[in-house]
């Protein structure tokens, strides 16, 4: 039996992204309404059993790293649980972390003691009043600094800051972030918003494209083409000669990047999504309840995967009628 997943357009599948909740802790402006989403019901998520239990016949087939997401992972109860359940199943080579980094200080720890070896962190201003705003949160840019802090300090190893391109918003910074990546060994990435039905106003007229920011962050600093750090994703890197971290772009809109795609998404609800856009989706969880075999249906998954997106500026078609990344893990 062949221990490999590949799609029907020669994409080789071994990273899956895994969202443990659709709730979160902020209310950032390009992602959800104020007032939230209709979160799913407790017993519409999967348990942390059967989150393992897909991740154990999906490694047998070749699946090799995971990154836990959400909403924002560190809201479940009790992850360093899932975490070490997860590092012990055979052929799983490496966990990482995608979170906003508010509740992580107290449990970066645990979590790297767990298995989890390097983090993601979203951090869109460096300017307390522009972060309470863009999350809608008071105080969210001293608790998110305090855990990159923490992250640093237990030996996360890369820690990637994901910056959201705003114009009008944070477009201003792109420099200042780029001094970050100077100072610290940190690799700041600079993503183009994506439409998706609750920010269509903002991911049309604030639309920023990655060209442009590394064009004003060139104006100041020279900037070298270099491999980056390790990693599953999209994003391409540059650096400045002598700098301790990296600056890259996640360019979704400008660049379409799907053709180097290497994963698929496992949603809170146990749909299993061959492509963070679209609406495919084969549902895992009855089948996982009923104790069927999974295998058939990843294979169904891995088999109808979409040669690409079709996101256009300005609409939420494309998407899917997808609400916000936070259901689908972004
Ligand atoms: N477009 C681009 N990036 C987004 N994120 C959330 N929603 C969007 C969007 N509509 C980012 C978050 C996080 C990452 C997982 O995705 O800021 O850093
Ligand atoms: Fe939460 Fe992340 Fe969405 Fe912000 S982008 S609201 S931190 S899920």
């Amino acid at each position: 039996m062949t221990r490999e997943m590949v799609d029907g357009f020669g994409r080789r599948i071994e990273y899956l992204r895994i969202s443990v909740t659709d709730k979160c802790n902020l209310r950032c402006v390009y992602c959800m309404p104020e007032e939230g989403l209709p979160w799913l019901r407790r017993d519409e998520i999967l348990d942390y059993e059967e989150i393992a239990e897909v991740v154990r016949v999906m490694a047998e087939m070749g699946l090799k790293r995971l990154r836990l997401t959400g909403g924002e992972p560190l809201v479940r109860k009790d992850l360093p649980r899932l975490v070490s359940l997860l590092s012990s199943i055979p052929g799983i080579e490496d966990i990482a972390l995608s979170t906003n980094a508010v509740l992580l200080a107290p449990m970066a720890r645990s979590l790297r003691d767990g298995g989890v070896t390097r983090v993601n962190i979203s951090l869109d201003t460096l300017r307390p009043d522009r972060a309470d705003a863009i999350a809608r949160r008071p105080g969210t840019l001293a608790r998110v600094l305090k855990g990159l802090d923490a992250a640093e300090a237990v030996g996360f190893e890369p820690i990637k800051i994901n910056v959201v391109l705003m114009r009008g918003e944070n477009d201003d910074e792109v420099a200042d972030f780029a001094e970050l990546s100077r100072q610290r060994p940190l690799h700041v990435r600079f993503i183009e918003v994506m439409p998706t039905e609750s920010n269509l106003e903002l991911s049309a007229s604030n639309f920023l494209s990655c060209d442009e920011a590394l064009a004003a962050v060139s104006e100041v600093h020279a900037l070298e083409p270099v491999p980056g750090p390790p990693g599953n994703g999209p994003a391409t890197y540059f650096s400045f000669p002598g700098a301790q971290g990296t600056i890259g772009v996640i360019t979704p809109m400008s660049h379409n990047f799907c053709s180097r795609c290497n994963r698929m998404r496992l949603t809170a609800d146990g749909q299993l999504r061959p492509c963070l856009f679209g609406t495919i989706q084969t549902p895992l969880r009855d089948a996982l309840r009923r104790r069927e075999d999974l295998r058939p249906l990843i294979e169904e998954t891995l088999r109808i995967k979409p040669e690409k997106h079709l996101l256009v500026q300005g609409s939420s078609a494309g998407s899917g009628g997808l609400v916000a990344l936070s259901q689908t893990g972004g």
